[in-house]
């Protein structure tokens, strides 16, 4: 086990309330597992901020009737190969595909390949949703 710290908090009785109410709802074992995964997603947030590198998807719907599409999504990928580890495509129903694209690297690039893919006709929706290489949130 890593090198544990015990602190104690102050809160408002309604906050704490509310934070039990949290803790329940996401089915935590108990407040610290809960407040440790909160300490994570804010680092994970200030990696992004400061443009360290980062891990991200984007998860896509398109139609892939939609004239010349394909070939401009993947021309895009092709532009920030360096930053795309993998993807995967799923036919949803006859006219509309999903994917999911991995990527690692600089935020900034990683955003501007979701616009980029956003901002296609035919492109239905795409998401950019934002996690870390880990190396960050080890200690
Ligand atoms: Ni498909």
């Amino acid at each position: 086990m890593p090198n544990m710290v015990r602190i104690s908090i102050s809160l408002e009785s309604e906050l704490a309330d509310e934070l039990d109410r949290l803790v329940t709802r996401a089915d935590y074992e108990n407040r610290s597992e809960y407040l440790r995964d909160l300490i994570r997603g804010q680092l994970v947030e200030e990696e992004w901020t400061h443009g360290r590198e980062v891990l991200g998807t984007i998860t896509l719907v398109y139609d892939h009737h939609q004239s010349g599409l394909g070939d401009k999504l993947t021309a895009l990928q092709h532009d920030h190969h360096a930053s795309v580890l993998a993807g995967t495509h799923v036919h949803l129903d006859h006219h509309l595909c999903a994917e999911m694209i991995m990527m690692r690297g600089k935020p900034e690039v990683l955003r501007t390949l979701a616009d980029g893919i956003r901002k296609l006709k035919g492109v239905l929706h795409a998401a950019l949703s934002v996690s870390s290489t880990g190396k960050g949130l080890r200690k």
